[in-house]
């Protein structure tokens, strides 16, 4: 496995990724990681990948498909008992995001306009909004997508300035994204995606790599607690995954890479009962007092496995309404014409 076509696809990446957008991007080169996919830089450092073109080169690629960040190494926890932020003192602020703006990259269209949220160690937070209210957008804003410009605000992630980090270094400080739509890599498969991803963040962590016996014993119960078939390793990224499938994958990175932030756009879309209720119970397992969780979603029922600490409403690029769990279950009775005018 070593010696896979997409370790030393990894290999020839580290080793590129330095040249410059003109020649890389602008060209609309392939990247070198993946050879048989139109991937390019932001694609493949949300797996934490290292690539050394600077934010401002990768703000202005072109259209992409993404991957989410991978985060850090520890095992996951099988258990479905979530903790719950009963502690009188609030946790340590995580993330910090004020007036935030940004646009569709190279002047286009404006979509955040002006969002705040604070997230703490230990909280759940749900953002709720109608289709096209700029939910994506902001997960994606967060982890440095090229497709999107900051315009306005600030954001913080324990203490530092979020969009001074390049977007491989987010996802080592700990930023997770799972994507609303995961897209599919011919290529290369999950194991070795999974291994290089955890071991750049284990190299920008000063610690050991894993070799791959190493890291299938790391990663087998993982599968376990997803109830994962591990014939889903040997397979490429998410190539030919169903919907569901691609969704359980996603949280396989999660309990592979575990986050201090994690972002999980949708992860309750395309779900059948039985893998809401598997996947859920996963995340409630990967959740610590010092970690949090962002989950944006539709739906009620998704709030009934992972309870929230606070419901947002997100309307035209912005947060219009903040409150608990009831929030949620109000939206559920009546559609967003019940909240009254935000
Ligand atoms: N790269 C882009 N280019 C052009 N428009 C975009 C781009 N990204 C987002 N938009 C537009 O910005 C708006 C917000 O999109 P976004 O995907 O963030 O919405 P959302 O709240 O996640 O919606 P949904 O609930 O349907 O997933 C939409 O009108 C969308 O078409
Ligand atoms: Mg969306």
């Amino acid at each position: 496995m070593a010696t896979s076509a997409a370790a030393k696809a990894a290999s020839i990446h580290n080793l590129t990724c330095g040249t410059s957008r003109q020649s890389r991007y602008e060209t609309n080169a392939r990247c070198p990681l993946l050879p048989q996919s139109p991937l390019h830089k932001a694609d493949v450092v949300h797996s934490g990948l290292k690539c050394g073109a600077s934010r401002k080169a990768v703000s202005r690629v072109g259209k992409t498909v993404v991957f989410r960040q991978p985060t850090c190494v520890k095992a996951a926890v099988s258990t479905s008992e979530a903790p719950t932020s009963t502690s009188t003192e609030p946790g340590k602020v995580l993330l910090e995001v004020e007036g935030l703006e940004a646009e569709v990259a190279d002047g286009g269209r404006q979509i955040l306009k002006g969002l705040n949220i604070t997230i703490r160690e230990g909280e759940v937070h749900a953002i709720m909004g109608k289709n096209g209210s700029g939910k994506s957008t902001l997960s994606k804003v967060l982890v440095g997508h090229p497709d999107y410009d900051v315009t306005g605000g600030s954001a913080k992630f324990k203490g530092k300035d979020l969009f001074e980090l390049e977007p491989e270094e987010r996802s080592h400080a700990g930023l997770f994204l799972s994507f609303q739509s995961p897209v599919e890599v011919p290529g290369v498969s999950n194991t070795d995606f999974l291994r290089m991803a955890h071991n750049a963040r284990r190299q920008a962590q000063g610690l050991k790599e894993l070799d791959p016996l190493e890291f299938y014993a790391f990663l087998t119960p993982k599968l376990d607690q997803l109830k994962m078939d591990a014939s889903f390793l040997s397979r490429n990224v998410n190539e030919g995954f169903s919907g569901g499938e691609k969704k359980r994958n996603e949280i396989l990175q999660l309990a592979v890479l575990e986050a201090d932030l994690a972002i999980l756009d949708e992860i309750d879309s395309g779900l059948d009962i039985d893998a809401l209720r598997d996947v859920a119970e996963a995340v409630n397992g990967l959740r610590k007092s010092n970690n949090a969780v962002l989950l944006i979603t539709h739906y009620q029922r998704l709030l009934d496995y992972i309870t929230p600490d606070f419901v947002h409403i997100m309307q035209s690029g912005r947060i219009v309404k903040t409150g608990g769990k009831e929030l949620a279950k109000e939206l559920e009775q009546g559609g967003y014409g019940a909240l009254g005018p935000m």
